[in-house]
């Protein structure tokens, strides 16, 4: 079956991050299609990235980057979800993006956004990142709102209609998860001998 890993983007303390990607695996978890497992980055310290060699020109040496790309490997796409920090993508989501290259290649990616403002910013520049990876970004996206779907900014209470954007993002990021599966067959093979 489809594995979809969904990743929360966001590591420091008392972050609201945790409690929109267990949201989405509850949600994404009641559909019949496709295997769903949270990927929280705190589980995977990564220092600033550290590779002697480009990581789209082969596999790394370092054990924690290795131990990153057999986390990430195994799925066939992915919900980014992601808060907003000053008008942009938290630099340690991005970092865990650098670290590695074809274990995301031919992969779909969709993306779950919340901030004062919805996160947009932050997706806007991860639809970059993604498709520089190779990656396929589903149009579909939820925004979520600090401000009307947190009760004190602190507290998750999503409003209605995000259940149904969930829904749609994750109908388009199976689909092209299953639909890219052929590509990947021999993909990293591919990249390190280029
Ligand atoms: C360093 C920092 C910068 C922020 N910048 C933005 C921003 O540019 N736009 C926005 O909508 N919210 C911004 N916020 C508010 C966050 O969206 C909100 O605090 C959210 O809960 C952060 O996610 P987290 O709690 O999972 O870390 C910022 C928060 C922090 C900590």
């Amino acid at each position: 079956m489809t594995r979809i890993g969904i990743i929360l983007g966001s590591t420091r303390p008392n972050r609201n991050g945790s409690q929109v990607a267990r949201w989405v695996l509850e949600t994404a978890s009641q559909r019949g299609d496709a295997e769903f497992e949270l990927i929280d980055l705190r589980d995977h310290p990564l220092p600033h990235l550290d590779e002697p060699v480009a990581p789209m020109f082969g596999p790394s040496s370092n054990a924690h980057t290795r131990a990153w790309a057999e986390r990430i490997a195994p799925f066939d796409g992915f919900v980014v979800v992601t808060p907003e920090y000053n008008g942009g993508v938290p630099g340690v989501l991005k970092n865990a993006f650098d670290h590695l290259f074809a274990e995301w290649t031919d992969k779909a990616v969709g993306f779950v956004s919340y901030g004062v403002n919805g996160g947009a910013r932050a997706v806007v520049q991860l639809r970059t990142v993604c498709s520089t990876l190779g990656m396929a970004d589903v149009g579909y996206q939820v925004t979520i709102s600090v401000l009307t779907d947190f009760e004190n900014h602190t507290t998750f209470t999503p409003r209605d209609h995000h259940a149904a954007a969930l829904d749609k993002t994750l109908d388009q990021l199976i689909a092209w998860s299953t639909a890219l599966a052929p590509l990947r067959t021999g993909t990293e093979t591919t990249l390190m001998n280029s």
